[in-house]
This record gives C-alpha cells, structure tokens and sequence, in this order.
C-alpha cells in the first residue's frame, strides 16, 4: 500500500470538492464552458486586473538581476513594506514589514501559522459550515480541530465559544467573509470573541491565537463592513491572499500578517518565517511579489450579476452534481443574495443560474 491509512480515509472523505471541480472540467469540454455552472471551487471566473498583466510584462521584460534567486524567507522586504502600509492606512494600526511574511496562498499561510503554534494534541476551534481543507490542515500541524455550530445568521455563537474553549485550546480560526456561508463578521461578533479569549486565556494560563482567514475580504458589496480583527484580541495572525479579489489563485501569492500589539510578536515572526521555509515553502513565488506590488494596493471592486431563474432542479445540467449533506454557498456576493444548494432526492436544486464576477479598479 503506497499510502498510509490516514490519508486514504482523508481522500475518501475530503476529495468531493475536487471531484465535482473535474466533473467541471469534463462537463465543460462535453457541453461547452457556458452551459456548465461550476460551483465547487471559489475559484475566480475574472481575469486578473489590467495592472497585473502590465507590470507582469514589464518585469518579465526587464528582468532586475537576481529577482529569481532566493531571498529572505518572508519574501522581498520592499513587498512587505507596501503590504504594512497598506494594512496601516486600512486600520490605523502602525505595522511594518517586519509584521508581515508573505505566503504561497492564503492555504500556506494557515498551514504555516499553525505549524508554528500549535503543539501536537492542542485544540483549533472551527466554525461550522467551514472551509473544508481546514480540518486537513489542523491535522498537518497534529492539532485537533474542534468544530462548533454556528447560529442561524452562521455568525459565531459566543456562549457555545466559551463552553468550547479548554485548557488545549490553542486557536480559534475564523473566516469573514466566509466560505461557505458568506457570513461578514460584526463588530460586536468580533469583539465578543476577543472578549471570550481573553477570559479563557485567563482561566487557563496560555496564549489562545484567533487566526483571520480573510480572503474574501474585498469582495463584499453595498457597503457592508467587514472590520479588521487586530483590535479585539492582541494574538491575531490575519492570512490572506490575491486569490480572490485578484484572481491569481494559480500563482499562489499571499501574506500573513502578525497583530503590531501583540508583546511576543518577534518571537512568533522568526517561527512563522522558519514554518515557511522547512514546510517546504522557502518563499512565495519570486515573479508574484514584484508585479503584486503595484496592484497591491490598488482597491479592487467586484461587480456581480446574477441571472436568476426559477429552479433549475433536475435540470440535466447539474443533475450530475451529487453530494451528500446540506450546504450552503453564498459567497458574500450582495446582501439578499445566495446560492442556496440543498440536497433533493441526490441532487442540488438553485435557483440561480449564471454568476459572473468582474473586477475593476476604483
Ligand atoms: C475560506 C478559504 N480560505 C482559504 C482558501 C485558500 O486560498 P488560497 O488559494 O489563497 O490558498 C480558500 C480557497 O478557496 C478559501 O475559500
């Protein structure tokens, strides 16, 4: 047997995503791209901004000498010093370079960030529905996740926080906006947590990180606001990527950035940074950090439109698309409206048939 025992029953378990993403592609070529409706990867139907393509070719065509050898493990210091001020301008808070590490993804980023403070056994709470490669890697770090409900806004429920919250807790990792249910994290919802944490770091003695997987965060609309963690809770490590909101998930570029008020940060930093590089990591792509830059900071608005129509339930299209249990995805497009999927007789039923995002600078 090739693979160990664990991690068949971790394919069998987690791979549907990825089945129904090549059910996509194989439906696509069968019946062309705009008669199949791929809902299983957030993954951008837009084209990175015109910036990007623009800088890209720049750099490509002027190489600066050395730009693709190694460099420091948390990536190109200038890179970092525009992400800092970025995130100062964004929050008021004063970060540097040395705040941030930038990261091959959001996905690196979490799995580096828990790599580096868990200890094999510790608890991470998660919030139910969640990204789902979550639990693989809280496994990765041999931590334990914990997985909570939530309440029937899908925002966290403070009290079953606090019940959940033991002396092996080590992290609480949330998602706002979030994937799947689109859920934006309050303020008050923010700061309870931050409030439940500081008790329970109290009670048990230990440092409880609240890690913000914030990938989505720039794609919400009609002015809903989605707060900055770093205020509510000193230990906050924010990951994030260009994913999303610059479609790039194929570059794999992000960062993760440490909270400025948080004592040990330095300490926790030189760990992040060493996670990078033994993970495997090293650096995020030589090539992202320098055409990111100029885009970077450029603030992206998403424009959706959805054509609805009644149910499309049994439709040949996507009857082929079974899964097992209720979920659903709303990812953050505009208040009111959401991909409602539920399970009927095998297959999905929704009402909405076409979304398409595209993205333009403002
Ligand atoms: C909630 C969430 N977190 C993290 C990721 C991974 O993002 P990245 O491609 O930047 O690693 C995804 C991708 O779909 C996601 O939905």
């Amino acid at each position: 047997m090739a693979i160990s025992r664990k991690l068949q029953q971790q394919m069998a378990e987690g791979g549907w995503i990825r089945k129904m993403f090549e059910e996509g592609i194989a439906l696509k070529k069968k019946f062309g791209e705009s008669n199949v409706f791929d809902l299983s990867l957030g993954n951008p139907v837009m084209e990175p901004p015109e910036e990007f393509h623009q800088e890209l070719s720049r750099w490509v065509n002027n190489p600066r000498a050395g730009m693709h050898r190694y460099m420091p493990n948390a990536g190109y210091p200038e890179v970092r010093a525009a992400v800092a001020e970025h995130l100062s301008s964004m929050t008021g808070i004063p970060f540097t370079q040395n705040e941030i590490v930038m990261t091959c993804g959001a996905a690196g980023g979490i799995n580096v960030a828990l790599k580096t403070i868990v200890e094999a056994g510790d608890e991470v709470i998660i919030l139910a529905p969640y990204f789902v490669e979550y639990i693989y890697y809280i496994d990765n770090a041999q931590a334990l996740p914990r997985i909570i409900p939530t309440d029937n806004q899908f925002a966290p429920d403070l009290k079953i926080l606090e019940e959940n919250v033991t002396s092996k807790t080590r992290a609480v990792l949330v998602n706002s906006p979030n994937n799947p249910t689109g859920a934006v994290y309050s303020h008050n919802t923010l700061k309870g947590i931050g409030e439940v944490l500081s008790r329970k770091e109290v009670e048990y003695g230990r440092e409880i990180f609240l890690i913000s997987d914030e990938v989505y965060r720039r794609l919400v609309y009609d002015g809903v606001e989605c707060p900055y963690v770093f205020q509510y809770h000193p230990r906050t490590i924010v990951t994030t990527s260009y994913s999303k909101d610059l479609a790039l998930p194929g570059e794999r570029i992000g960062y993760i950035a440490v909270n400025p008020l948080y004592e040990g940060r330095d300490e926790l930093i030189n760990g992040l940074v060493f996670c990078n590089r033994v993970l495997g990591f090293v650096n995020a792509p030589a090539l992202m950090l320098t055409p990111s830059l100029s885009v970077i900071l450029t603030p992206i608005q998403a424009e959706v439109s959805a054509d609805l129509a009644a149910s499309a339930s049994g439709d040949r299209r996507i009857s082929r698309i079974r899964r097992r249990s209720r979920f659903f995805a709303a990812p953050s497009l505009r208040s009111g409206l959401r991909l409602r999927m539920t399970k009927r007789g095998g297959d999905m039923s929704f009402n909405i048939l076409t979304v398409s995002i595209s993205l333009k600078s403002v």
